[in-house]
C-alpha cells in the first residue's frame, strides 16, 4: 500500500497541468522547494519515474500520465466532499470557483460584490481568459460554473440566458459615418477593422457577421483586449465589432460612436454554462440564482 498525502498529489496535479514548478508553487502559494520535495516524497512511494525536466520543460512520464488522470478525478471527487461537508456544515459556506470570457470582466466582478455582502462565508476565484482558455478550463472540468456570449456546440453542456448582449459596431466619434441612418452593412466594406486576438468569441463572431454577409473584412491590427481595441478605434485607427457590455461606464465613450448599421445591434445574449455531468454545489446553484435574480445590478445604464 503505498503512502501518499493529498498535499502530495494536489502539488503533482498542479505540474503536471501547469508544466512548471514555479507556477505550481506559485498557484500553491508555497515555495519552489515545498513543491519539488512533495513531487520527490510520491516518486519515492510510486517507485517509478513521474516527470521528466528537460532544460526548463517538465514532461510526463507514462506512470506520470496515469497519475495525473487518477489525481485529477480524484481530487475532483475529494472537492465535491469539502463542498458536502461545508454544506452540511452550514449552508451556504465555500469556494466558488468561476471562469469567465474577457468581454465579461465589465460586469461579472460587480455581482460579486453584493452576492458575497449576502455570503460572506463563500470565496471566490474568478478566472478572465478568453473564449478558447475559457473552453479548455470547461473541458477539464475546473470550474463550477463558466459565463460566455457564445456557449459551445456539441458539448455535453447546459446553458442558460440571463442577460442581452448586444453586439455593435463601433466607430470613432468624428467618424464619416456617424449620424447616419440605416447604413447598409455594404459599407463596412471599405472600412478597416480592429479585432481581438485569435481564440477570443469575439473575433469569432466578427469573422462569422462577415461570412454571413459575404461582405470582405478588412483587418488592420488584431489586439489582445477589448480596451486596447476600444483607444484604436477613439485614435482613428478603424472600426470594430464590440458587444455593448465592453461601453458601460466608460470615460472615455464620447470619443466613441455606435453607428447605425442595419441589422443592428445583433441581438445576443450572456449564457451561465455547467457541465451537463456535474453536480452544482449549494454555493455554485446560489450564485446562479443569485445571477437570474439580481441581473438589473450590472444592466447597461439607459
Ligand atoms: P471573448 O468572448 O472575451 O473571448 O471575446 C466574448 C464572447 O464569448 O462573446
Amino acid at each position: 500500500m503505498m503512502h501518499v498525502t493529498l498535499r502530495q498529489l494536489q502539488a503533482f496535479e498542479a505540474v503536471a497541468r501547469l508544466r512548471s514548478f514555479s507556477r505550481a508553487a506559485e498557484e500553491m502559494h508555497v515555495t519552489q522547494p515545498t513543491v519539488s520535495k512533495q513531487i520527490r516524497l510520491l516518486h519515492e512511494q510510486v517507485g517509478l519515474p513521474l516527470l521528466e525536466q528537460l532544460g526548463k520543460k517538465v514532461f510526463l512520464t507514462e506512470a506520470g500520465e496515469k497519475l495525473h488522470v487518477t489525481c485529477a478525478d480524484w481530487l475532483d471527487t475529494w472537492g465535491r466532499f469539502e463542498q458536502t461537508i461545508a454544506d452540511l456544515k452550514g449552508l451556504k459556506q465555500g469556494r466558488l470557483k468561476i471562469s469567465t470570457v474577457t468581454t465579461a470582466k465589465y460586469f461579472m466582478p460587480r455581482i460579486l460584490g453584493p452576492f458575497c455582502a449576502e455570503y460572506p462565508g463563500i470565496d471566490i476565484s474568478l478566472e478572465v481568459i478568453n473564449r478558447t482558455r475559457l473552453l479548455e478550463r470547461l473541458a477539464r472540468n475546473e470550474d463550477d460554473l463558466y459565463v460566455m456570449g457564445v456557449p459551445p456546440e456539441g458539448l455535453d453542456i447546459e446553458s442558460e440566458a440571463f442577460m442581452d448582449n448586444p453586439l455593435v459596431v463601433l466607430a470613432p466619434a468624428n467618424h464619416r459615418l456617424v449620424g447616419r441612418k440605416s447604413i447598409p452593412f455594404s459599407e463596412l466594406a471599405k472600412e478597416n477593422f480592429l479585432a481581438r486576438e485569435r481564440g477570443s468569441g469575439t473575433r469569432m463572431t466578427t469573422e462569422r457577421v462577415f461570412q454571413d454577409r459575404k461582405t470582405e473584412l478588412r483587418i488592420k491590427m488584431d489586439l489582445g483586449s477589448n480596451e486596447a481595441i476600444k483607444q484604436a478605434v477613439a485614435g482613428g485607427l478603424g472600426l470594430a465589432l464590440l458587444s455593448s457590455s465592453t461601453l458601460n461606464l466608460d470615460p472615455a465613450q464620447t470619443e466613441l460612436a455606435i453607428l447605425d448599421v442595419e441589422g443592428f445591434p445583433i441581438m445576443r445574449s450572456w449564457y451561465v454554462v455547467r457541465s451537463k455531468g456535474k453536480q452544482l454545489s449549494v454555493v455554485a446553484a446560489t450564485f446562479q440564482d443569485f445571477l437570474r435574480t439580481h441581473v438589473q445590478l450590472f444592466m447597461p445604464r439607459p
